[in-house]
């Protein structure tokens, strides 16, 4: 059994790329491990500082979402509940270069997504950068071993262990563990526009909270083979986002190599597949909806913050080892 931490940032409902990417690994592990589920509202704020309301609110639409997957047997809790975690994120911030924090690739690639033509240097929150060196902090906070996340996240992970590895050297201590990523085999999903990325602030994703109708609709605006005009030409499954979705989705791995071959040759149509695709989808969200639809937000509220209350007293025990390791233990009682 391992102590295993994941998060996601408050910023809007969860979607399939969360589902595919992390959250269904989640649901496995929470079974064997240790679980700890971390609603990064802090690091929210680094990119939404102007707007805390809408941080607040989705911290409460996450955890809902949370429980309407299934994730009941598991702590969850908000970041910025967790005093420990500014400390020694302070902490940290000596252990690495500034030119380390902008060599990371995944902080690389949000700035350029988000400063448009400005360098990054110049519109960039001093937090923002940094919050790779407060996710050190979130994950060695609970001691986690194991973290499931997205394939974007490898690079956060990294960059905990490098500091892992400083802070033990530097104060000649074992307090901190090393962690590891658990990737699932569909670690990105594409958007429905075809795009790289499903994202929210790219519009491109079905919502765990998308009604039935929504789901149809998205899945029918899909993008296929431009190529495929009639039913009977030969269709191209490479780049074709329904494809891309049922190779993520649809478990019966037999029938979608039939249905590619199918497809290749001519004969099937675009519909024919969209329509299957909804069928699958709609098996995995509709029991998701059905448990959303028993949620009270008062028992959302108490599950969140017995979570919270759980991993502040392993937070503060670990910040105090890390203080005993750099000479900072005063006892001013
Ligand atoms: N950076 C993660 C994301 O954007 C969220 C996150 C914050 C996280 N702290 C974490 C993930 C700790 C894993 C472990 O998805």
């Amino acid at each position: 059994m391992s102590i295993v931490l994941t998060g996601d940032r408050p910023t809007g409902p969860l979607h399939l790329g969360h589902y595919i990417g992390s959250l269904k690994n989640r649901l496995d592990l929470q079974h064997k491990h240790q679980m700890y589920i971390m609603i990064a509202d802090t690091q929210a704020l680094t990119d939404y500082f102007d707007r805390p309301q809408f941080v607040r609110d989705n911290i409460w639409q996450i955890a809902q979402d949370y429980l309407a997957i299934g994730l009941d047997a598991c702590d969850i809790f908000i970041q910025s509940t967790i005093k420990a975690l500014p400390e020694l994120t302070m902490y940290y911030m000596n252990l690495v270069t500034l030119a380390r924090v902008t060599r990371n690739p995944t902080v690389k690639a949000e700035l350029k997504q988000k400063a448009s033509k400005e360098s990054f240097e110049q519109s960039a929150p001093c937090g923002f950068v940094c919050y790779p060196i407060s996710q050190a902090a979130d994950i060695t906070c609970v001691q986690a071993e194991l973290i499931p996340v997205g394939i974007d996240q490898l690079p956060m992970i990294e960059q905990a262990n490098e500091i892992v590895r400083k802070f033990n050297s530097m104060y000649k201590t074992d307090v901190l563990k090393e962690s590891q990523a658990i990737l699932s085999e569909t670690s990105r999903l594409i958007g429905i526009d075809g795009n790289a990325k499903a994202s929210k602030s790219l519009n491109n994703c079905i919502f765990l909270i998308d009604s039935p109708d929504v789901v149809k609709q998205k899945v029918m605006s899909m993008y296929t083979d431009p190529n495929h005009i009639r039913v009977s030409d030969p269709g191209n499954v490479k780049n074709n986002v329904v494809f891309h979705y049922l190779e993520a989705f649809y478990e019966d791995k037999e029938d979608l190599a039939a249905m590619k071959a199918h497809y290749k040759k001519g004969g099937l149509g675009d519909v024919t597949i969209k329509q299957k695709l909804i069928g699958i989808l709609e098996n995995i969200l509709e029991p998701i909806r059905e448990r959303r639809s028993k949620i009270k937000q008062t028992d959302v509220e108490a599950i969140v913050y017995a979570g919270c209350k759980k991993a502040s007293k392993t937070a503060h025990e670990v910040l105090y080892k890390v203080k005993e390791a750099m000479h900072l233990n005063f006892d001013i009682n």
